[in-house]
């Protein structure tokens, strides 16, 4: 995937690197009650179970401040028919259909082979009904997982996923449920499909969520002109990468201004590739960044992009990364910008 240039810090002619002591000390974050030693939460489908990239040269999980596993359903699930991923212009388009071992599998195997001193390991929960949202959260609840992702916001299925998650009352009724399932750290994945985020990410904060993910990726298709079919088996899928940063910028700026006053924290993310790109949705609101896509042409950006902010917030005379959350100066009322043409 090509990626335009921008005008990185790690770009920049960076001078000095800062004391690496001061550095990891700047980015360390209290995120949920969880310690993070990075904003980097490495994003759900683009890093297996957490052991994919350990395999690859040079990759740590330490780099992150979390690791988010691929959505799990209940019981197994095959996915969908191919093709499942398509690279489109500065982005990707993915309909995996929420492909998993299941609950059960990943609790009993996968997490006994996960090292949690090196991160902290988030489950993504998936479901087609509410009961089964709550038992899959049950069963994280009785591991060592350190925290959930409620994921109502998958285009890549029929039933479940987005359907809950387009509806602020049906997505309520679904963190409300989770929420007296566990008393662990639970994160709302909101989607960029609906018609007003804001209201969504308020019902979710009143049912119970401790955080949000802002945003899961965003509808679109492929058509293959010499067979006039869609490209992808599911027709559509969900767009990803550089092409979809603008949107997801927006809509974690829309839903900081909910979930600011509350003290909510969102994990920013879509379309992250550089160390500039996170630091604009930590001013945006973001108490935390999600890389996803990028992973899949450069295993290794996690640590260009914390090497980046750090020096960033050493330039700016920043001691921690959370002082630069929110930080937005846009003197004007979001309401009063609505028109583009
Ligand atoms: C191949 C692929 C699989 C994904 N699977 C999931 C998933 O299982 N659960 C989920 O909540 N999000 C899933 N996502 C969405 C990502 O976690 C992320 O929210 C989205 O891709 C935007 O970030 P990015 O542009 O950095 O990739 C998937 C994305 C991709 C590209």
């Amino acid at each position: 995937m090509r990626v335009m240039p921008s005008a990185t810090p790690e770009a920049a002619g960076a001078p000095a690197r800062p004391d690496a002591a001061a550095a990891a000390a700047a980015l360390r974050l209290s995120f949920c009650g969880l310690d993070f030693a990075s904003p980097i939460v490495l994003l759900s489908g683009c890093v297996g179970f957490g052991e994919e990239y350990t395999r690859v040269e040079g990759f740590s999980n330490r780099d992150a401040g979390a690791v988010v596993l691929k959505g799990t359903t209940g019981k197994p699930r095959l996915g969908n028919p191919p093709h499942r991923i398509y690279e489109t212009p500065a982005g990707m388009l993915n309909a995996i259909g929420l492909q998993n071992p299941g609950v059960e599998h990943v609790v009993g195997t996968v997490l006994p082979q996960l090292d949690f001193s090196e991160t902290r390991f988030i489950a993504n929960v998936c479901g087609s009904t509410i009961e089964e949202y709550v038992e899959v959260t049950r069963r994280f609840d009785q591991s060592p997982i350190d925290a959930m992702e409620i994921n109502i916001s998958c285009p890549n299925v029929r039933e479940g996923g987005v359907a809950f998650g387009n509806y602020p009352e049906m997505s309520a009724q679904v963190v409300a449920a989770c929420r007296r399932a566990t008393r662990k750290p639970l994160i709302t994945k909101l989607s960029p499909n609906q018609t007003d985020i804001r209201e969504n990410a308020r019902r979710c904060i009143e049912a119970g969520t401790d955080a949000l993910a802002v945003i899961n990726t965003v509808m679109g298709m492929a058509i293959d002109v010499s067979t006039r079919r869609p490209v992808i088996g599911n027709v559509q899928g969900g767009l990803s990468g550089p092409a979809i940063k603008p949107i997801a910028l927006l809509k974690v700026h829309q839903v900081y201004e909910v979930a600011g006053p509350h003290k909510v924290p969102i994990i920013g993310q879509g379309g992250i590739v550089s160390a500039t790109d996170a630091i604009e949705f930590l001013i945006a609101g973001a108490s935390a960044v999600g890389v996803g896509t990028a992973l899949f042409y450069d295993p290794l950006v996690c640590r260009r992009i914390n090497d980046g902010i750090a020096e960033y917030l050493r330039a700016q005379g920043l001691k921690n990364v959370t002082q630069l959350v929110g930080t937005l100066r846009t003197g004007r009322d979001i309401e009063d910008c609505a028109c583009s043409g």
